[in-house]
C-alpha cells in the first residue's frame, strides 16, 4: 500500500489522471442528482411562460446587460431575506433562457423587485436614474421610450421556445404576441418584465 502511494506521488502523469478520476467522482455525485429533482426542474406553483410583452422586455433587459450590474438570485441568508424577501428557488426560473442570476451587485438584487415601485417610478428612473435616487451611479436609458417592440419578432420567439424548449405556450398566446405589443415601447416592456420579476412566490417584506 506504502509502495502504491509513492508510485502515485513519484509519476506526475499518473497523479494528474487520478486527481481528475477523483474530481470528476466528486462532481457527479453532486451534479447528477440535480437533474432528477423535482424542485430543480419543476416550474413552481403558478409560474407561466413570459407573456408576449415581458419576454420583449426581457430580452432588452439582457440587451442592455443590466446583468453586469444587478443580480436576480437571492440568496438563503437572512441578511438577505431581510432585505429582498423570499430567497430565490429553481423552479422559478425554468422559462429564463438564459437566465440572469448574475455575481455582480453594483446595484440591489433585482429578483423581487416586482410591485416594489410604481411604473412611473420606473420610468422616471430608467430615463434618468439621478432624478429620484440623487447619488445613484447607474447610467439612464431614455432611448428606451423611442424604440417602439417588434411584434412578429415576439411572435417568432415565442415559437421557437414553444417547438425547441417546449415552453407551453397556446396558439392563441402566440396568434394575439403582435397585438399584445402593438404601439408599446422598449420602455413599456421592460417595465413589465422588472413588475413581474419574482412574483411568483408571495413575499412579505
Ligand atoms: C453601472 C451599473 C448599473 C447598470 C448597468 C444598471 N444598473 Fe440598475 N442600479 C444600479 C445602482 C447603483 C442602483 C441603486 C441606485 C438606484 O436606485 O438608482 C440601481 C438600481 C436599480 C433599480 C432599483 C432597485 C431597488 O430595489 O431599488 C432598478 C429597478 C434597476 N436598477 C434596474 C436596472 C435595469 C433594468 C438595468 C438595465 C437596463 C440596469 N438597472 C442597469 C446600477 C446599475
Amino acid at each position: 500500500m506504502a509502495d502504491a502511494h509513492e508510485k502515485v506521488e513519484t509519476n506526475i502523469g499518473f497523479m494528474m489522471v487520478m486527481i481528475v478520476i477523483v474530481v470528476s467522482i466528486g462532481g457527479l455525485v453532486q451534479i447528477v442528482p440535480l437533474f432528477f429533482m423535482s424542485s430543480m426542474i419543476e416550474p413552481v406553483e403558478g409560474i407561466k411562460p413570459y407573456p408576449a410583452l415581458q419576454l420583449a422586455g426581457r430580452d432588452i433587459y439582457v440587451r442592455e446587460s443590466c446583468m453586469v450590474c444587478h443580480s436576480q438570485m437571492i440568496r438563503p441568508f437572512r441578511a438577505e431575506t431581510e432585505r429582498y424577501g423570499h430567497y430565490s428557488v429553481a423552479g422559478e426560473f425554468v422559462y429564463d433562457r438564459p437566465f440572469q442570476w448574475g455575481s455582480k451587485r453594483t446595484g440591489p438584487d433585482l429578483h423581487r423587485v416586482g410591485g416594489r415601485y410604481s411604473d412611473e417610478w420606473h420610468f422616471a428612473h430608467l430615463i434618468n436614474p439621478r432624478d429620484v435616487v440623487p447619488e445613484s451611479v447607474m447610467p439612464g436609458y431614455p432611448s428606451l421610450a423611442e424604440n417602439m417592440i417588434d411584434g412578429e419578432e415576439v411572435q417568432h420567439k415565442m415559437q421557437v421556445l414553444k417547438d425547441w424548449f417546449g415552453h407551453p405556450y397556446t396558439d392563441d398566446e402566440i396568434a394575439n404576441a403582435p397585438k399584445a405589443v402593438e404601439g408599446k415601447t422598449e420602455m413599456d416592456a421592460l417595465i413589465a418584465h422588472l413588475q413581474n420579476l419574482g412574483t411568483a412566490i408571495k413575499t412579505v417584506r
